[in-house]
C-alpha cells in the first residue's frame, strides 16, 4: 500500500487535505492523525472491516479493544450509555486527554470493543483530530499508531517508522503535547476506577469524583492468574530490545552508580538534563530537568525509541515519583522495564 504523507500546520488552511482524510475514513480506509497525547491509527468506528484493518496494521491481538474518538462530549450518547458522572467528567476535562469506559450501544461492532459490552470514549482536544472527526461524521476508532509492543508515537517520524505502507494516509501535526496516552477511567455509579493514568491526574479526578480507586495493574505486576480490568494491561508494552532497568535512590548515589556503569558496559541512559555534564556515555538521552515531569512525559517514548536504536546492552532510567503526571510516567516505565527496579543505597 502506498501511504500518503501530509503536513498539517493549520487545519483551517488545509481543510481540503483534512476533507480527503475524512473521505478515506468514511470509505473504510485508515488515517494516522495527531492528538494531544500520542498519534492515533484511525478508522470508522462503526465499520467492522475498518476495525479488522486497524488490528492487522498494528499487529495487535483483536481482544484488545479500541478507543472511539468523538467530536463533542455529548456525541457519546449516540454510541454509548453515559450517566451523570460521565457528564461531570466531560464538563471538567473534555475535550482533553481523558477516556471513559461506558456501556456500548449496538452501532459499535463488537470487533471494536474486543467482544466487551463496554466501549472506551474519548474527545480529543487537538485541532487536527477534532476537525478530522467532525468532517468524517462518524466516530473514529484509534489505538496508538505504533506497531504492537513498540512505544506509542509522539511524532510523525515515529509513525512513519512503524506505519509506512500499512495505512492510506499519515497526517503530520508535529510533536504531541503530552506524549503519554490518555487517562482511562471506568465509571461505576458515582465511583471511578483509574485503569490507565495519563494527562488527567488522579488528584484532578478526585476534584470531580469522591471515590477514585487506582487499579492494581497501574503500579503492580499482576499475578499470572489475575485478570486486568483493562485488557491492554496484560500485554507487554513499550519494551525496547535491550533490558530497561529503573534506578531508585538518592540522586547523588544514582549518578555515581551511572558513572561507574558507563565504564563497565555499553549503556543507554535516560538522564536528567542536569546530569549531562557529569556523564560521558555515548548514548545519553536527556529527558528534561529533574523536577520537570511534564517534559519527561513528553520525551519518554521518543527516548525509548532512540535507546532501542543504539547498540546498548542495557538501558538505565530514573524511577519517577508517583505524583501528578509522574504516576503515568511510572506506569509506562515499569512496563517498559518489565518491573525491573534496582535500589541504589
Ligand atoms: O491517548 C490515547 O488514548 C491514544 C490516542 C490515539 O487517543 N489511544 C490509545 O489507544 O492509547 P490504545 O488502543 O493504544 O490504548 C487503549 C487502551 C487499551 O489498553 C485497551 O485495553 C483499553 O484502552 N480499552 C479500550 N476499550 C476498553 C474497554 N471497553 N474496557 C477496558 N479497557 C479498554
Ligand atoms: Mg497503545
Amino acid at each position: 500500500m502506498q501511504t500518503e504523507h501530509i503536513k498539517i500546520t493549520d487545519p483551517a488552511v488545509q481543510e481540503n487535505a483534512l476533507a480527503r482524510a475524512a473521505e478515506i475514513i468514511r470509505g473504510g480506509g485508515l488515517v494516522v492523525f495527531p492528538t494531544e497525547t500520542v498519534y492515533g491509527l484511525g478508522g470508522n468506528a462503526t465499520d467492522d472491516s475498518a476495525a479488522q484493518k486497524i488490528y492487522a496494521a498494528k499487529g495487535r491481538p483483536s481482544d484488545n479493544p479500541l478507543i472511539i474518538h468523538i467530536a463533542k462530549p455529548e456525541d457519546a450518547e449516540s454510541y454509548a450509555v453515559p450517566n451523570d458522572t460521565y457528564f461531570r467528567l466531560a464538563k471538567a476535562f473534555m475535550p482533553g486527554p481523558l477516556t471513559v469506559i461506558l456501556p456500548k450501544r449496538e452501532n459499535i461492532p463488537s470487533s471494536v470493543t474486543g467482544g466487551l459490552d463496554t466501549v472506551a470514549v474519548r474527545c480529543p482536544s487537538h485541532p487536527v483530530a477534532h476537525r478530522l472527526i467532525e468532517l468524517a461524521g462518524v466516530p473514529i476508532a484509534a489505538p496508538s499508531a505504533n506497531l504492537s509492543g513498540k512505544p506509542s508515537p509522539t511524532s510523525a517520524a515515529h509513525v512513519a517508522q512503524d506505519m509506512d505502507g500499512r495505512v492510506d494516509m499519515i497526517l503530520d501535526g508535529g510533536e504531541c503535547e503530552i506524549g503519554l496516552e490518555s487517562t482511562i477511567v471506568k465509571i461505576d455509579g458515582n465511583s471511578l476506577t483509574l485503569l490507565r493514568p495519563g494527562g488527567i491526574t488522579y488528584d484532578a479526578l478526585c476534584m470531580v469524583c469522591e471515590h477514585v480507586t487506582v487499579a492494581d495493574a497501574v503500579t503492580h505486576q499482576l499475578a499470572a492468574n489475575e485478570r486486568p480490568l483493562s485488557p491492554g494491561m496484560k500485554y507487554r508494552h513499550y519494551a525496547p530490545t535491550a533490558p530497561v532497568v529503573l534506578l531508585d535512590g538518592d540522586t547523588d548515589k544514582v549518578l555515581r552508580f551511572l558513572q561507574a556503569e558507563q565504564d563497565l558496559r555499553r549503556c543507554a541512559i535516560l538522564c536528567y538534563d542536569e546530569e549531562l555534564p557529569h556523564l560521558k556515555s555515548e548514548n545519553l538521552l536527556p529527558v528534561g530537568a529533574r523536577n520537570d515531569l511534564d517534559a519527561q512525559a513528553k520525551r519518554l517514548f521518543s527516548a525509548l525509541r532512540k535507546a532501542d536504536g543504539t547498540d546498548a546492552e542495557i538501558i538505565y532510567a530514573h524511577l519517577p515519583p508517583m505524583e501528578g503526571i509522574g504516576l503515568a510516567l511510572y506506569n509506562r516505565m515499569i512496563r517498559a522495564a518489565a518491573h525491573t527496579i534496582k535500589r541504589i543505597d
